[in-house]
C-alpha cells in the first residue's frame, strides 16, 4: 500500500464535514427503495478512487470490492492489507459497511483508509450502490453505467469538447526528475476513464470530482515515486503549444520541488512501438550503438547506427536492418540484425523487448547475446561520425 497516494487521496476527497450518523435503517427494502443516483455519484466523488468494484477489476490503491459483501473483512486475495484489516474476523455486513466509510479509523483502530467524510444522508444511497455494483446482491440490474466514469464525467465531453478532446485524442508526456537528470513516460487518458501509457503495467483512472475538477491518478510509473495524483480545470490553455511543457505540476503535496513537465504531444504517435521511452526513437536515430563483440575469442567493434528507414550502417563498413513487431498488432519488440561482421559465417541477430529502452541516454554499457550465441557488450556513443 503506497502511503503516498494515500496521503494524497485525502486531499482530494472533498473536505465537507461528517454529521452525525442518522439512526439508518438499513433493512433489506430501505436499502432497495435507496437513491441508487446519489449512491453512484457518491462513489464515483469519493470511493472510485481508490476503488473498483466490478469483477476482475484492478485494486488501486485500495481492495477491488467485489462481493464484498460475501466475504470476510479484509480478504480480497492479492492485495495487502493493514494488519488491522488483516486482523478483523467479522463479515462486511450494509451496517458495518456503512460505520467503516464514515470513520474508518473508529471501526478498525489501525485501518489505513484514510477518512473520505461523506455527507451523513449519503452513506445509505452509497451502501445500497456498492450493495448492487459489487454484484453481492442480485435484486436487479444495478443502474445501467454511461461511461464507466459515470455522471459527471459523461457530461465533460459535451461541457468541455476541446479539453474532452485535447485529452482523449493526444498523448501527455510527462516528465519527472529522476537521480540528476529526469525521466519521461507518456500517458493515454481513454474515454472510459482508464489511462494507460507506454511502459508496460502504468495504470491510472481519471474523473470528475465535481464539475470544476478532472482529477488524475497514475499509478505503476517507473521510478520513484511510483504513483501520484493531480486535478486541473477542465479547459485548455490557449497558449499551449504541441510538443511544448504546457504546464509545470507540483503533485505530491508537501514536496514542492517535485516538479513534472506536462507536455501534449499530438496524437498517438508510435501506437506499434507502443512500450519504449517517447524519446526512444529520436535517441536512437542520433546516436552510435557501439558493440564489442565477442567473435572467436576476439572482439569486433560494430559502431551501428540505426536509421528511421530501418536499415543499420556503421563505421566499420557494417550493414543490417531492424524492425518492430509483436502479437496482435502490439509492435512491442524489436529485432535487428548485422551482416558482414568479420569472423562470422551469416547474420548475426536479436530482438529485445522495447519496454527496456526505457531510459535511454549516453554512456549506457549493457551486455547481452545474440540469437547465434555470440555474447557482446553494447554502450551508447553520442552523435553521429
Ligand atoms: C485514498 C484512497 C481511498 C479512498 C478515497 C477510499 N478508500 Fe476504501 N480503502 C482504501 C485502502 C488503502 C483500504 C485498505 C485499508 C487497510 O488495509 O487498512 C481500503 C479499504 C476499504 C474497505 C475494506 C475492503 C475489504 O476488502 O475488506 C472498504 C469496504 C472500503 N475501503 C470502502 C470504501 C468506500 C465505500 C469509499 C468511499 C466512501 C472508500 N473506501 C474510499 C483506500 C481508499
Amino acid at each position: 500500500m503506497n502511503k503516498l497516494i494515500m496521503a494524497l487521496g485525502v486531499g482530494v476527497a472533498l473536505a465537507f464535514f461528517t454529521l452525525t450518523s442518522h439512526a439508518d435503517d438499513y433493512s433489506e427494502q430501505a436499502l432497495k427503495d435507496a437513491d441508487m443516483i446519489a449512491g453512484e455519484q457518491t462513489w464515483q466523488q469519493y470511493c472510485a478512487f481508490c476503488h473498483t468494484a466490478g469483477e476482475g477489476q484492478a485494486d488501486i490503491s485500495g481492495p477491488n470490492l467485489h462481493q464484498l459483501f460475501k466475504r470476510q473483512v479484509g480478504t480480497k486475495p492479492g492485495f495487502a492489507y493493514s494488519d488491522a484489516l488483516k486482523k478483523e474476523s467479522r463479515n462486511w455486513t450494509p451496517e458495518l459497511f456503512a460505520a467503516y466509510v464514515q470513520d474508518p479509523g473508529a471501526v478498525i483502530p489501525g485501518n489505513i483508509m484514510p477518512a473520505v467524510n461523506i455527507p451523513a444522508d449519503k452513506v445509505l444511497p452509497l451502501t445500497a450502490y456498492v450493495l448492487r455494483s459489487s454484484g453481492s446482491v442480485d435484486w436487479d440490474q444495478a443502474k445501467t453505467a454511461t461511461l464507466a466514469t459515470g455522471g459527471l464525467d459523461a457530461e465533460l465531453q459535451s461541457s468541455s469538447p476541446e479539453f474532452w478532446a485535447l485529452y482523449m485524442n493526444n498523448t501527455v508526456k510527462f516528465t519527472i526528475p529522476y537521480e540528476d537528470s529526469s525521466y519521461s513516460f507518456v500517458a493515454y487518458f481513454n474515454d472510459d476513464g482508464t489511462i494507460t501509457g507506454n511502459n508496460r503495467g502504468l495504470t491510472g483512472i481519471w474523473r470528475m470530482r465535481d464539475k470544476r475538477h478532472f482529477c488524475f491518478a497514475i499509478q505503476r510509473i517507473g521510478v520513484h515515486p511510483y504513483e501520484w495524483m493531480h486535478c486541473v480545470r477542465p479547459k485548455v490553455d490557449a497558449n499551449m503549444v504541441f510538443g511544448e511543457v504546457a504546464e509545470v505540476i507540483t503533485p505530491v503535496k508537501g514536496f514542492d520541488d517535485f516538479k513534472v513537465d506536462v507536455t501534449f504531444i499530438e496524437d498517438r504517435f508510435h501506437p506499434l512501438e507502443g512500450d519504449a521511452h517517447p524519446d526512444y526513437w529520436t535517441f536512437l536515430f542520433n546516436n552510435t550503438m557501439r558493440y564489442e563483440i565477442k567473435v572467436n575469442g576476439e572482439v569486433v567493434i560494430v559502431s551501428a547506427r540505426f536509421s528511421p528507414d530501418n536499415t543499420i550502417d556503421s563505421a566499420e563498413g557494417i550493414s543490417g536492418k531492424w524492425r518492430t513487431e509483436g502479437e496482435n498488432g502490439e509492435k512491442d519488440r524489436m529485432c535487428y540484425n548485422f551482416s558482414g561482421v568479420p569472423g562470422v559465417d551469416g547474420d548475426l541477430s536479436e530482438c529485445f523487448a522495447l519496454v527496456l529502452m526505457f531510459n535511454p541516454r549516453v554512456g549506457a554499457r549493457w551486455p547481452a547475446r545474440f540469437s547465434q550465441g555470440n555474447t557482446y557488450w553494447a554502450e551508447v556513443f553520442e552523435g553521429r561520425e
